[in-house]
């Protein structure tokens, strides 16, 4: 088995963020000086993915802007002598073979997934979620290619989580896999549980590896939580027909698709960047100083 391929789903109405989702994707708002989706696009280079699928919807063509090249803007950049700019433009327009769909109804991140059947074919493909960002440890996306690569089936990134959130996520019952401290068998998910429905504080966040045979499931998938076809009640489908393993993953993950968690991920990223690190930390300390008074 061998995963070339990746879909990053990127159509969601970004409801969370609003009103200023209603016209700028939540997938390109900066952190610190690069879209959010950059960074997504980067792992799924760094892990080896050769072809990209961004599914956009009819208000995000500027993320199809922004992986395309931009002849007027570089040559003027070249000519003012700002070299290194424009080559940082042109490269982030090479980084990756992408390629743009459009989902045309937002029926959830389920539909989304299997909006993919063509461009996945009969390979299996990993998804990154477009407003989720990992930080530190080797790529999230590599971690679960390695895993699926070993077991040849699916596989999924998940975290323990603390229980008094666990509702937002989704929770997972699972069995050991000898030998395996970090893999687990996934028995079954259940998409935003009720107390009541939580099987364990281990639920998935943003990264999976999938078989073509998700699509199988995925086609006949009725709606569920929110109304939405969700892929959680997939994957759910998928652990009963086949084989997958949930993957406790190094690294952090932050959420950009929510306020505080975007307010987070930025200054996380501003903390430690080279152009805006010392500054940021001065300027908290100073801010902590007048919280103190
Ligand atoms: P989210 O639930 O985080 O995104 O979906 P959302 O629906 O845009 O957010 P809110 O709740 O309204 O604020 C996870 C990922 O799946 C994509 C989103 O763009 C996001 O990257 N998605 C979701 C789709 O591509 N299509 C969908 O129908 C739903």
């Amino acid at each position: 088995m061998k995963v070339r391929k990746a879909l990053i789903p990127a159509a969601g109405l970004g409801t969370r963020m609003l009103p200023e989702t209603k016209t700028v994707p939540k997938e390109m708002l900066p952190i610190v000086d690069k879209p959010a989706i950059q960074y997504v696009v980067e792992e799924a280079v760094e892990s080896g993915i050769e072809e990209i699928l961004i599914l956009t919807n009819r208000s995000k063509a500027v993320m199809e802007d922004y992986f395309d090249y931009h002849p007027e803007l570089e040559s003027k950049l070249r000519n003012a002598g700002r070299i290194a700019e424009a080559d940082m433009l042109r490269k982030v327009a090479d980084m990756a073979h992408i390629t743009f769909m459009r989902q045309k109804q937002t029926l959830g991140l389920g539909h989304a997934v299997l909006c993919a059947r063509r461009f996945a074919g009969d390979e299996p493909f990993a998804v990154l979620l477009g407003d989720d960002i990992m930080k530190n440890g080797p790529p999230v996306t590599a971690q679960l290619i390695r895993a699926a690569e070993k077991y040849n089936c699916s596989a999924v990134g998940a975290r323990h989580v603390p229980l008094d959130v666990i509702h937002k996520y989704c929770s997972l019952r699972y069995e050991d896999v000898p030998g395996e401290e970090k893999i687990k068998r996934l028995l079954a998910a259940i998409e935003k549980p009720r107390p009541e429905q939580v099987y364990t504080d281990f639920a998935i966040l943003g990264r999976y590896v999938f078989t073509p045979g998700i699509f199988d499931v995925l086609e006949n998938q009725m709606p569920g939580y929110g109304g939405e076809i969700q892929l959680t009640d997939a994957i759910d489908g998928l652990a009963r027909r086949e084989k997958v393993m949930a993957v406790d993953f190094d690294g952090r993950r932050f959420d950009t698709g929510s306020m505080t968690g975007y307010l987070e991920t930025v200054l996380e990223y501003a903390l430690e960047s080279p152009k805006t690190g010392k500054w940021l930390r001065d300027y908290i300390l100073k801010k902590a100083e007048e919280f103190e008074k």
